[in-house]
Order: structure tokens, then C-alpha cells, then sequence
């Protein structure tokens, strides 16, 4: 191991590039790196990007403005590296536009980290002779995930109770808006055992719920110890079964891809999590023939009512986009009816943001942007009362949360609820990693705050031998 340098991470986008920086973080942390919370101090910067909004991707260049201009001031010597969706998709392009770039690394080679990092550092230095900057953005036959390192017990540690597993990358379905399959590549599942190991290593460390996560999670098919592939609904159930593991949760998931067997999950397994992230995009069957989402409004009206009969607490969140090209007055009105007969717990929304190389990016109809912001303000509104009205009739009801850290002030701790709502509760350090039983007192926009009627911690019990109480069980403290 060499003498300890410092690295700052910081992630933009969605939590595949969460899961990934984590991933960097741990394989560099073997060539001696340990992390920073701040960019002043480091002796190395990755700046670990998205693309797939032009806003998002723009962040990209302020911040490397931000950090050459701060880089100067402080007169330090410091490596950059672009990792993420931008570098894939804008590869040596960054390095024209910003010159404090050093090294360029698409998703799919974070595994090549440590000598592309010595690579970059020799032709920095000048020992290499060449001062070319250094760009990789293949997609390598090898699967950068058995070379990628595993966290540490006491990295696994200090990220809390719960953690992302990537099981799925990339993703064949070509909606016609997205960047994904171009940056992230065609669709590819992890194989079961692989997964399996990893979770039972962080369960070991004290990580109580998983999130798998995948750009399209439901389709995942990796395969299993007899070479045959597995759904998500059969992974679910083999993690949920990992000791110390009391919550499974899945994201992101396709309407096309809910099968009857994860359906049944939803019905059968209590520690999978009664809250579905199910984007629509929009509600017009106009548009979504337009975005290529291979499906329709009936059919997303007929999965929310097959789920919510198997589970009849889920709550549901999505994503939409407004102002796609050619989108009429009716289309939309068609988008803010659906929102008003599902009904989101939560949801995300977008104006649409045309991006190179897309087919939707050349397509007629590009609407000017006062009509995406009238549009994007009423569908906000809505989606925000809609939450509001989710929250609100919290207020009462008895769930349990997952305790992961300490609150603002001191004697607080901040858990999770079965939504991903915040639960604000009167309880020591000691609890965190625990799961509570929590009555819903109060109600604010940002979170919620209760009382604890009981729990892991507080009936002495410990960890791994409490099984989770599912909220539909009524069970009275
Ligand atoms: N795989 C997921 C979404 C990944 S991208 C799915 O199939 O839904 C996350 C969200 O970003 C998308 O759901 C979409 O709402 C939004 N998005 C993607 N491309 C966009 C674009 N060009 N303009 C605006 N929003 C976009
Ligand atoms: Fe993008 Fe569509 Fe694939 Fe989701 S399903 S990642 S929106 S192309
Ligand atoms: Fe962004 Fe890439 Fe994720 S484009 S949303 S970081 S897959």
C-alpha cells in the first residue's frame, strides 16, 4: 500500500451513481485513498456525473470551474476525474471544454481506477512523455463488479443501516427521451450468488434494509447457482431471507416489467416495503407511443390496482415528464388525470430536456419552454397536494421505521417509514440500526415525528432475531 492521499467524491444523478461512487470509494481505498468531505483537501476530486437532463449535465462544467478557479487561488496540486454518464457520453470532450480534467472514466471501467489513475499521474508529471489527458470509455468484455473492491466493516459502518446493491446495469428499452441506454449500455444482470454474497456481507456490517436498484430493476434475469436465470420477485425473497435483513425495497422499476410473481411478492413477503417507485412519464396514450414506452394507460391502471389488491397499504410514487414534443393541451390534461385517479405518495417530474443523439431530441412539435413551465407548475401542485394529503393521513396511524441516524437536536434520531418518509423520534444513539414502533404525532412538509410504543432496541431484543413487523399486521404495541 502507498502513503495515504485524500479523496473527495461527489455524485450527482440517480443512485446507481450513489452505489458506484461507494464502490470507487472501497477500490480506492485499498491503493491507500482515504475520503474526504470537502474538495479543499484532496488530493484527489471525482466528480461522478449525469446526464440525463441538460441541467444535470451542465452541473458537470460549473463544477470544474468552481474547483480550477479554487485550485489556483490555493495554488494546489490536485488530480480531477470525470466519472458517470457525461463522461461516457461526452468522453474527450471534457477534457477540450475544461482543463483541469486529468482522467475521463465511463461507468463501465471503474474497476481500471487505480492504474488509470497512475496512467493519468505519470503523463501529468510529464514521465510519460505524452501530456495527452487520459480517456476511457469502453465498454469492456469483463464485468467491472468482480473486480470492483467490497466495502469494509467499518465503511459499511459509517453509510448507516441501509445501502444500495446495484443488481441490474444498463437498459434495452430505448425510450425515445433517454440517455440511458447510450451512457449506461444494454441491459446486463448480476448473477444471484453474487448479489447474495454481497448483501450477507453487509448485513454482517449491520446494514437492516437493501434497496436493489437497476435502471430497470424488474426486468432483472441473473442467473442462479444452476445456471438458470432468476426474476427479481425470487431475489427479493433470497435477500429478505439473509439474516439481519429486515427490509427489501426495489428501484427502478418498468410498468412492461411487473410480473405476477413480484406482484405476489408484495402480497407475501412482509419485509418487502408496501412503496413502489412505478414510472409513468405520462398519462396521454399519444405521448407514451411517442416516448416508446411499449405500453399504455391502461395497462399502468391495471398493475396499481393488481398491486394494491396484493398489498392493499402500498402507496405509490413515479416519474413524469411534460412538455415532450408534440404534447397538446389534451395530452396533458390526460397526464394530470391519471395523477388524480392513482394518486401518488410521492413523485418526481420533469420538463422535458432534449438530448443529443435521442430520437425525441429531432422530432417535431419541440414546445417553447413558457408551456413546459405552465405545464410542470399545475402537475406539481397537484403531485404536491397529493403528497401532502398522503402525509397527513399518517397523522395516527402505527408503523415501524428503521432508525439510521441522529436528529437535529440532541436525544433525536431520524428513521425511515415504510413510505421513505423521515420520522423524527425521542430515542438514544444506540437505537440506530434498530427498527421501532412508532405512532405518527406530528406532520411538516419535510418529515414526520412520533412516538415510540416499542421496538428491537427498546424490548431489549437483539438485532437479527426481531422479525419484521408488517404494517398490515395491526399489531398494537
Ligand atoms: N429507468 C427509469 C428512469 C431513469 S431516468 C424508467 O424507466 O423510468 C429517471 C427519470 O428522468 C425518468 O423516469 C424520466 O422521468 C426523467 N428523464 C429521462 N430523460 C429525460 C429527458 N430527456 N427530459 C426530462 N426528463 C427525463
Ligand atoms: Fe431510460 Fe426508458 Fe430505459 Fe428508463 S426504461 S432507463 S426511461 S430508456
Ligand atoms: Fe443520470 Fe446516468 Fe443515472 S444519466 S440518472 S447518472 S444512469
Amino acid at each position: 500500500m502507498s502513503e495515504q492521499r485524500k479523496l473527495y467524491v461527489r455524485s450527482f444523478g440517480c443512485q446507481m451513481n450513489v452505489y458506484d461512487a461507494q464502490r470507487m470509494t472501497d477500490t480506492l481505498a485499498r491503493e491507500g485513498y482515504v475520503e474526504t468531505d470537502s474538495p479543499d483537501d484532496a488530493d484527489l476530486v471525482i466528480l461522478n456525473t449525469c446526464h440525463i437532463r441538460e441541467k444535470a449535465a451542465e452541473k458537470v462544467y460549473s463544477e470544474l470551474g468552481r474547483l480550477r478557479k479554487a485550485q489556483e487561488e490555493a495554488g494546489r496540486q490536485q488530480m480531477v476525474a470525470v466519472a458517470g454518464c457525461v463522461a461516457q457520453a461526452e468522453g474527450a470532450e471534457i477534457i477540450k471544454r475544461a482543463r483541469a480534467v486529468d482522467l475521463v472514466v465511463g461507468p463501465q471501467s471503474y474497476h481500471k481506477l487505480p492504474e488509470l489513475l497512475a496512467e493519468a499521474e505519470a503523463r501529468r508529471s510529464g514521465k510519460a512523455g505524452a501530456r495527452a489527458k487520459l480517456v476511457e470509455t469502453e465498454f469492456p468484455v469483463e464485468d467491472k463488479f468482480d473486480f470492483l473492491a467490497p466495502p469494509t466493516r467499518e465503511a459499511i459502518g459509517k453509510r448507516g443501516p441501509t445501502a444500495f446493491v446495484t443488481v441490474q446495469e444498463g437498459c434495452d428499452k430505448f425510450c425515445t427521451f433517454c440517455v440511458v441506454p447510450y451512457t449506461r449500455g444494454a441491459e446486463v444482470s448480476r448473477p444471484l450468488a453474487k448479489i447474495l454474497d454481497e448483501v450477507i456481507r453487509l448485513a454482517d456490517g449491520g446494514v437492516r434494509e437493501i434497496t436493489l436498484i437497476g435502471q430497470n430493476v424488474n426486468a432483472y434475469h441473473g442467473l442462479d447457482a444452476a445456471g438458470r436465470p432468476a426474476n427479481l420477485a425470487e431475489l427479493v425473497r433470497r435477500v429478505a431471507e439473509v439474516p439481519g435483513i429486515a427490509r427489501v425495497r426495489y428501484t427502478t422499476s418498468h410498468p412492461r416489467d411487473m410480473d405476477e410473481e413480484l406482484i405476489a411478492a408484495h402480497r407475501d413477503m412482509p419485509a418487502l416495503m408496501p412503496y413502489l417507485h412505478l414510472p409513468v412519464q405520462s398519462g396521454s396514450n399519444r405521448i407514451l407511443a411517442a416516448m416508446n414506452r411499449k405500453h399504455d394507460r391502461e395497462l399502468f391502471f391495471e398493475i396499481v390496482a393488481r398491486v394494491r389488491e396484493a398489498r392493499p397499504d402500498i402507496a405509490f410514487s413515479s416519474d413524469f415528464i411534460v412538455g415532450f414534443p408534440g404534447e397538446s393541451d389534451e395530452d396533458f390534461a390526460d397526464t394530470m388525470d391519471l395523477v388524480g385517479r392513482v394518486g401518488f405518495a410521492s413523485a418526481f417530474s420533469f420538463k422535458y430536456s432534449p438530448r443529443p443523439g435521442t430520437p425525441a431530441a429531432g422530432m417535431e412539435g419541440q414546445l417553447p419552454e413558457d408551456v413546459k413551465s405552465a405545464r410542470i407548475y399545475a402537475l406539481q401542485a397537484l403531485l404536491d397536494r397529493q403528497k401532502a394529503a398522503f402525509d397527513e393521513a399518517c397523522r395516527g396511524r402505527r408503523f415501524d421505521i428503521l432508525l439510521e441516524k441522529p436528529g437535529r437536536f440532541p436525544g433525536q434520531l431520524i428513521g425511515r417509514s415504510p413510505y421513505l418518509q423521515s420520522v423524527v423520534v425521542e430515542a438514544p444513539r444506540e437505537a440506530i440500526g434498530t427498527l421501532a414502533r412508532v405512532e405518527v404525532r406530528e406532520v411538516s412538509t419535510k418529515s414526520l415525528s412520533g412516538d415510540i410504543l416499542g421496538g428491537e432496541f427498546f424490548a431489549g431484543r437483539p438485532i437479527g432475531e426481531t422479525r419484521f413487523i408488517g404494517q398490515s399486521e395491526k399489531l398494537e404495541a
